[in-house]
Formats: C-alpha cells, structure tokens, sequence
C-alpha cells in the first residue's frame, strides 16, 4: 500500500459504524468514452484505474468486504470485440493486481458462472484466488458472469436435489439455508450498495442479498468515480438510520430479516 494511506479524510468516519460488505455496480464507462469521443474500450481501461483505487481505499479504510460488479450474465450479449476486450483487461488486471493484493493481506474471490469465463482469465482468476486464500485484511471479491436471477436458480435446484435425493424436509428450509447456497455464503450481506452513472436499476445484482442494503446512486461515471466521493458516501451511509422494519426506538436489538 502507498504510503499517505492514513491520511487525515478517514478521520471524519466513524470506525464502530463502518460497513462490512460495500458492493459495486460499476457502471458508466462508455459514457465516459463517448464524451470524450474515444472508444467503449478506452472507457473501461479508465474504469480498471479506478478499481484499484477503490480496493486501496477500502483496505485503508478498514471495509472486510468488497463486491464489485464486473460483467453481468447480460453483458455477454455485448458486440464480440467488446467482450473479448473486457476479458482482456481482466486478465491484465488479475496479472497486475497480484502482487499488490500479496502485499496488502488482500483475499481475492469470485462470484458468478465462472465456468464460462474464457480459460486463461479462468487460469489467471484460480492462481490469484489460490496464492491468497490466507489473507485476511480484506476479501476483494470480483462479480464475474454474475447474474441475480442465475445464481437464484442454481441455489433452488441444489435445494430441490437435497429435498428430492438427499431427504432433507422442505419445512427445514430457512432464509440462511437459502443463504448458504448463494455464491456469497462465505459472507455478510451487503450493508452499501453503490450504483455509479445515475441509472436507477439493479441490473439483476445480489438480488437476495440486497433485502436491507443501503442504496446510494451517484451520477458520477465510474471512470470519474474517486476516493474522495467514496469517503463522502460512507459519509452519508453512517448518518442513515438502519431500521430493518421496526421504529427508532427499538434499534438496539439485532435486525431480523426473513
Ligand atoms: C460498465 O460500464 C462496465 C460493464 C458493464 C462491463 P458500461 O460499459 O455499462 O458503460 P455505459 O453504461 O455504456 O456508459
Ligand atoms: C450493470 O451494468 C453490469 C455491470 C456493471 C457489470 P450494465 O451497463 O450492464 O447495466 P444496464 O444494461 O444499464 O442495466
Ligand atoms: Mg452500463
């Protein structure tokens, strides 16, 4: 990690009110593209910058979970060349970030069908997943071919096979049963969901994870997206009021989502 990384713009947050888990959808890069009358590619290769800008601050910052939305089940409908050029930069990204993520205790882990990712990102993804499996400063955890709605079906048919095959009794099914088959059972829901480029959609992201999720939409494109923005949006998330359904008065006890 650079060495100005405690400076003094984390003083404002309040450390017992961080959230565990922010997640991303990173959008917005071939706006940025366009504006300035260069190419869709051009666009996301800004939008990578400002991903390890946003991993540094997270790990500086102290957030044990990061999710960031980087290609939707959706965008494999995208023209060819942009796919081919999206998975080339992942796989420039996962070759450049390992070491900074071995150097900085980072976790690397991946959501999605990776099964379709193209064999040498799925290569590159596995080796950096694997060299940091130990480390436990922050887990940076990569939506990849993620898709809400497929990642629901999945956990459904493991589920039916278990009711079907294995015995288990379908009134034994509760929402943290739900939880454990979802890609993301190793982790906490996420407390923040940010939303670059002003759309006000989910784009079939974390669809069950986001039951209680604080969302925040910013009209800033991805690639213009900074720490500085960051910082004021955990800002603003630590002087909500998290209420999972109850009154004011009642916010001690632990939340109950069903
Ligand atoms: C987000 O930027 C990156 C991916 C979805 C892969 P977009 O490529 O969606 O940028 P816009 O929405 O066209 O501006
Ligand atoms: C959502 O962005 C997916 C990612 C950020 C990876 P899209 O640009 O694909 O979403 P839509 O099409 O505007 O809903
Ligand atoms: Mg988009």
């Amino acid at each position: 990690m650079s060495s100005n990384t405690s400076s003094s713009s984390y003083n404002n947050l309040d450390p017992a009110k961080l959230p565990s888990h922010v997640a991303i959808i990173m959008d917005g890069n071939g706006r940025w593209a366009r504006k300035r009358l260069l190419n869709r590619i051009q666009g996301h290769e800004k939008g990578s910058q400002t991903v390890r800008t946003i991993v540094r601050a997270c790990r500086n910052i102290g957030i044990p979970y990061l999710t960031l939305y980087a290609f939707s089940t959706e965008n494999w409908q995208r023209p060819k060349s942009e796919v081919i050029a999206l998975m080339t930069l992942l796989k420039k990204f996962l070759d450049s970030e390992q070491k900074e993520m071995l150097d900085n205790n980072i976790r690397l882990y991946a959501i999605g069908q990776i099964e379709r990712l193209p064999e040498n990102v799925r290569q590159a993804l596995h080796k950096v997943m694997e060299l940091t499996k130990k480390n436990d400063g922050m887990t940076l955890n990569l939506a990849l071919s993620y898709g809400g709605r497929s990642e629901i079906l999945k956990m459904v048919k493991e589920i039916a096979i278990k009711v079907k095959d294995g015995g288990m009794d379908p009134d034994s099914i509760t929402p943290e049963i739900i939880s454990e088959h979802l890609y993301t059972s190793q982790m906490p829901d996420p407390d923040l969901l940010i939303r670059t480029s002003g759309e006000m959609r989910i784009s079939n992201f974390l669809l069950w994870q986001i039951a209680y999720s604080e969302i925040y939409i910013t009209d800033t494109l991805w690639p213009d997206f900074g720490k500085n923005e960051f910082l004021r949006i955990l800002k603003d998330y630590q002087q909500r009021e998290r209420r999972f359904g109850k009154v004011g008065t009642q916010l001690k006890e632990m939340p109950k989502v069903i």
